[in-house]
């Protein structure tokens, strides 16, 4: 069990990459508090871990407002005693989302509140919990894209991932000495709903392929994986990362056939 005892806070945990780090996290031996806007998919994820006999519990916070992202830390705080883990995940990827020049200054505010402010917010509410808790991890979602130019433009989705690189280094550095480890995980494409919404059609689909030399979209249970390592003292001495978990894409100049 390598969450024995620790109590994680998950954001976007309703769906995707957070439903599957809640379910594995408990499986580890982690309480976990579920956090989303989505009610009726953060209590699913709630129940299926009590079904696995893990201990869940669900907050309904929407990651854009400094009140709820402090009530989501005050009830990981409340409900099970204290905060060892945050992973901020809670992110969109607007279907609007395009090239710099047809791109609405709506779909910017609304992908930089919800990715870059978000995580902001999480941490800004979250640090002092874990400095309560004697210190603890941060893992915050960016993506492959915030390293590298995406070969479908998505102009806000990009710089908001950049944010939280780099909002996440910082802090890693910052609260070094606190026993507060911070790393941006970054995962390449997904078969999750946000990307196979996004690519709506299988020309779009193939166009992101062809960049992936292992020649298929990740699963979230992958990078659920990768989470566990950050979260955990497997990854002790790792801080201020960039954690990529791309199927090659970072590594290829040219691609297979
Ligand atoms: N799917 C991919 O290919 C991919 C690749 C790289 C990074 N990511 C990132 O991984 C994270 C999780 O994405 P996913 O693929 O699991 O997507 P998903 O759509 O399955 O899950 C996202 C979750 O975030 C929640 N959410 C959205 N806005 C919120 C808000 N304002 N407050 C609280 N919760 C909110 C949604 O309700 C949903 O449950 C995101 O940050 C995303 O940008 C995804």
């Amino acid at each position: 069990m390598r969450l024995k005892d620790k109590v994680a806070l998950i954001t976007g945990a309703s769906s995707g990459i957070g439903r599957a780090s809640a379910l594995l996290f408990a499986s580890e031996g982690a309480r976990v508090v579920v956090a989303d806007i989505d009610e009726q998919g953060g209590i699913q994820t709630v129940e299926s871990i009590q079904q696995a006999g893990g201990e869940a519990s669900f907050v309904l916070a929407n990651v854009t407002s400094d009140n709820d992202c402090k009530g989501m830390i005050e009830h990981a705080e409340s409900t099970f005693g204290r905060l060892d883990i945050l992973f901020n995940n809670a992110g969109v990827m607007d279907s609007n989302d395009d090239n710099v020049e047809t791109t609405s200054e709506e779909t910017w505010d609304l992908t930089m509140n919800i990715n870059a402010k978000g995580v902001f917010l999480g941490c800004k509410h979250g640090i002092p919990a874990l400095r309560r808790a004697g210190g603890g991890v941060i893992v915050n979602t960016a993506s492959f894209v915030g390293l590298m130019g995406a070969a479908t433009p998505q102009i806000a989705y990009t710089a908001s991932k950049g944010a939280v690189i780099a909002l996440s280094r910082e802090l890693a550095v910052i609260h070094a000495r606190e026993n507060i480890r911070v790393n941006a995980l970054c995962p390449g494409p997904l078969r999750t709903e946000l990307l196979m919404k996004f690519l709506d059609t299988e020309e779009k689909k193939q166009r992101r392929l062809v960049h992936i030399p292992m020649g298929r979209f990740g699963e979230a249970e992958e990078i659920a994986r990768a989470a566990l390592f950050l979260a955990s003292d497997d990854s002790s001495f790792v801080t201020g990362t960039e954690f990529v978990v791309d199927g090659g894409i970072m590594a290829a100049y040219v691609t297979p056939e």
